[in-house]
């Protein structure tokens, strides 16, 4: 069977697999940190590459293996590096890639913990970097330097839902023999595949939509470059050791089998739930990939397959009438994270991004009363008469 045309349910489900001793159905989970062998000489052919054999699990581990070939598979990539959450992974990547002197490329908007190791740990290491506006790509063009190594992108970005059109990036990109990296979890592999359009490599955060269920905390990885996954393996996985465990692999793998029916839902809920904020005069603005009204609508057609589950909107009223909307919830569920079957809400400013100056915030368009909205797989409609009592629309 050629598994390259298997649909993504599909592929979710089978890619990865391979059938052990007893025909278990589900992969195992190889609770083991150290492997054994036979003899010296299997020892020593093991040991003499970490990455292709299973000799220690802060390396490679058969339940992890699985995982990786799995999600490897689904964002159309040779490899996966899985790491202990998404931010193991950014900071496996990005001190895998840069190195002191070099220069890289920001998306203005982003997760706050990326956002912290460019400001609070690049200068200690020597690694410059800025940022640029997603939607001015000759600005981005023209901040290449010579020593430019990686332009990194988050989209839709966190928390602002603003979008990067990926395929153009790269076109730039490739101009200047600049890197691309993608994190690529707000859209997931379902909604969005950025290696398709050239990326380097994309980083997600397993803890999100990929585990979907709100516990576990993971990250990876992924790319069609062998060296870059070689060099993460041995490099800053082996080394740092932040490493997936494998009863993380093994509920990450659980959580990918039902990532296609999971993403539909979270794509039909968020568009009814979007349309529905769109239309109630206690909302100043909203911003949903496919919403008419987006402004990067049709970029959002082109990069999406479906809008996603995150919404970004103000509250008439700013800041007070934000929170008092969101303890007026009952079934939304006040909390950071997102991708989760439970619906997540919460205040940027004050909670995933308290961290960032206000100033740097407002740059970045978050402003302060901006809420966060992660829809989850209740039923819509469920969801829409909690937002409805909580803004006291009729
Ligand atoms: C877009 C994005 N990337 C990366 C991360 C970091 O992931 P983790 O919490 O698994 O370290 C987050 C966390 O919220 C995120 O929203």
């Amino acid at each position: 069977m050629n598994n390259n045309k298997l649909g993504f349910a599909t592929t979710g489900i089978h890619a990865g697999e391979a059938k052990d001793e007893y025909g278990a159905l589900v992969p195992p989970i190889y609770q083991t940190s150290t492997f054994y062998f036979d003899s010296t000489y299997d020892a020593a052919r093991a040991c003499d590459d970490f990455a292709k054999s299973f000799a220690y699990s802060r390396i490679t581990n058969p339940t992890v293996d699985c995982f990786e070939k799995k999600l490897a598979a689904l964002e159309h990539g040779k490899g996966a590096v899985a790491y202990a959450s998404g931010m193991g992974a950014i900071t496996g990547i990005l001190f895998m890639v840069l190195s002191s002197g070099d220069h890289a490329l920001f998306c203005k908007a982003k997760y706050s913990g990326t956002e912290d190791i460019t400001t609070d740990f690049f200068p200690r290491f020597g690694i410059q970097s800025d940022t640029f506006n997603p939607t001015d790509l000759d600005a981005l063009e023209a901040a290449i330097r010579p020593n430019t190594k990686l332009i990194y992108l988050e989209t839709p970005a966190n928390p602002t839902m603003v979008m990067t059109d990926i395929e153009e990036v790269v076109k730039i990109a490739k101009r200047h023999g600049v890197m691309v990296g993608v994190d690529n979890t707000f859209a997931s592999p379902y909604n969005t595949n950025p290696l398709d359009y050239g990326a380097d490599f994309v980083i997600q955060s397993v803890t999100k939509y990929i585990g979907g269920h709100g516990d576990i905390l993971g990250g990876a990885v992924i790319s069609n470059n062998e060296e870059i996954l070689r060099s993460c393996r041995l490099g800053t996985l082996m080394h740092f050791g932040a490493v997936m465990a494998p009863f993380t692999a093994f509920l990450a793998i659980r959580g990918i089998k039902s990532l296609a029916v999971r993403m539909k839902q979270h794509n039909e809920n968020a568009l009814k739930i979007a349309e529905y904020l769109e239309s109630s005069d206690k909302i100043e603005s909203v911003r949903y990939p496919f919403l008419k009204s987006n402004p990067q609508y049709e970029l959002a057609k082109k990069q999406m397959k479906g809008g996603g589950g995150m919404i970004t909107f103000d509250v008439a009223g700013g800041l007070e009438a934000g929170q008092k909307f969101m303890n007026n919830l009952k079934l939304c569920k006040i909390a950071v994270s997102l991708g989760d079957t439970e619906t997540l809400v919460e205040q940027a400013a004050a909670m995933t991004h308290t961290m960032i100056p206000k100033e740097k915030r407002e740059a970045a368009g978050i402003t302060d009363g901006m809420i966060r909205m992660s829809v989850g797989l209740e039923d819509a409609d469920d969801l829409i008469n909690d937002i409805k009592q909580a803004l006291g629309d009729k």
